[in-house]
Formats: C-alpha cells, structure tokens, sequence
C-alpha cells in the first residue's frame, strides 16, 4: 500500500484528479471506476475544471461504477446514476453509452445482472483505475463487514450503521434503499490500480483497521492489502490513528525523487 497524506481534504482531492488525469491523458481507451458519497465529489469537481480548461476530455472514457441502490432507478435524484449525472457526466464529454451501473430493475434476476456487469468491466478491457472511498465500518462499494473477500457483483443487505451514515441524505419521509447491487471485492481487486479516498475523523479508525488491522472480512478495506497498486490518499485527520504517520510522509518523499529521476512509471 502506498499511504500518502495531506494537509487537507482539498489536497486528497487534487492529487486524485491528477491520477485520473494521468491515465486518461496516457491511454487511448482508459476505463475508470468510479464512486459516489461525499468524499469524491470534490474530485469530480476538479475533473470538472480540468475539462472546461481544456486539460482534459473523457471522450474515450468508459466508466464502472462500484454501486446503486435498489429499489429506486437512474430518474430518482437519490439514486447513483443521478448522482454522477449531476456531480461529473453532465459537465464533462463523457459519452453517457460508456458510463455503466450496477443496476437491476424491477423483473430482473440479480444474479444475471451482477453476471452480466462481470461481463462488460472484462469486454471493456478491466478496470485501470478503480476509485474507492470508504465507510466508517471499513466497506468499500457496498462490501460491507463479513463480505466474501472472492465476492462479485452482487445484491447487499446495508448494515444499520451504514444505513445511519448516509440517512443525513435522504429527507425525513423519504424512501431510503436497504438494498443495493455491488461490485463485488474481487472485483475490486481486478482492477490495475485502486485509489481510496478518505478524509475527515470519522474515517481514522476504518483507515486504520485497512492499513495496520489483520487482513479480514471484518475490514473490507483490509483486503487492498491484496493488491499490488493501492494508493491510500488521506487528509490529516484520517491519517490520525495510524501509528507511523512520520514514516509514510517520508516514503511518499523518496517516491517522488524516484519519480523525478526515472519517470512516472503506472502500468495501466
Ligand atoms: C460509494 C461507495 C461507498 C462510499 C463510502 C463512503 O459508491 O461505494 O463505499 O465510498 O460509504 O462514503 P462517503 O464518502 O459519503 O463518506
């Protein structure tokens, strides 16, 4: 794992635009996973800025969300495609054809659908940049505590906790999805590279438990621990309960002098 922390929540964010950038400026059919939640919205507004600049266009950009509610479709406001419709597709060149969710409506076998989501990430040619935030139980997509580590796309009972952290979006008589479709943690963990965003206090303990805990089911986010090329971006006070913060801003400052001599190098 590469941890990497900031002074700010701002910072995470700029630096994750610069990943994005990174890749979709280097290949020629670059496919991003993608995240909703509080925490990437100011990435997607940097990419944002980034296109109407001119710096960047998401033309041959294909997109895999990590999840959707069920229950609710893509017209509902609370739903995930809204979501990135609102807080990155509609402002950008993304074609809308490319950019996918993890949906079952109503009538469909979501056994098919998580299938056939499988399916398209692997025709796309895999994911080459997953980006991830992550609850304060540990979960990423809707992985949430006890998953399987081997999990795929597929349907997710919400925990309570879960249920209580994202209540603050939904209106006191609003419907609000127990149920959700994620990509699943081996998905995840197919993807090139992952990027996990994570910023504000209420985050340190779920990042400490995904550094420095055991690798478990308990911890989803144990299981980056897995992957080759995690990229853990954190602001402060995520940062606060790990043990070794001194040693991370250290390696991160060797990385970039092994950047400036021999080049970037991401094998997307
Ligand atoms: C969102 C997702 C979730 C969130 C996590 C953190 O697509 O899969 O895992 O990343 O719940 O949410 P925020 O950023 O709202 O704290």
């Amino acid at each position: 794992m590469q941890v990497i922390i900031f002074d700010d929540a701002q910072q995470v964010a700029k630096s994750a635009a610069e990943w994005v950038a990174e890749l979709i400026n280097k290949k020629s059919n670059p496919v991003l996973g993608l995240a909703t939640g509080s925490t990437p919205i100011s990435l997607y507004k940097e990419l944002v800025n980034k296109h109407k600049t001119g710096e960047l266009s998401f033309s041959n950009t294909t997109s895999f969300n990590l999840d959707e509610y069920l229950g609710i479709d893509g017209t509902n406001e609370q739903s995930y495609r809204h979501f990135m419709n609102e807080n990155l597709f509609d402002h950008v060149d993304i074609d809308k054809s490319k950019t996918f969710l993890p949906t079952c409506n109503q009538g469909e076998n979501p056994r098919e659908q998580g299938l056939a989501y499988e399916d398209r990430i692997v025709q796309a040619g895999g994911v080459d940049l997953q980006i991830l935030g992550i609850g304060a139980n540990g979960h990423i997509g809707f992985n949430e505590p006890t998953s399987s580590l081997a999990s795929r796309t597929r349907i997710k009972t919400l925990t309570q906790q879960t249920l209580d952290d994202n209540s603050r979006l939904f209106a006191a008589d609003e419907f609000q999805p127990t149920l959700a479709m994620t990509m699943g943690i081996a998905t995840i963990l197919d993807a090139r590279y992952v990027l996990l965003m994570a910023t504000g206090k209420n985050k340190a303990k779920a990042v400490k438990d995904m550094v420095t805990g055991a690798l478990s089911a308990v911890c989803p986010a144990s299981s980056l621990q897995l992957h080759e090329n995690a990229i853990i971006l954190l602001d402060k006070e995520a940062a606060s309960e790990l043990d070794d913060q001194e040693y991370y801003l250290w390696a991160d400052k060797q990385n970039c002098k092994i950047n400036l001599e021999f080049g970037l190098y991401h094998n997307y």
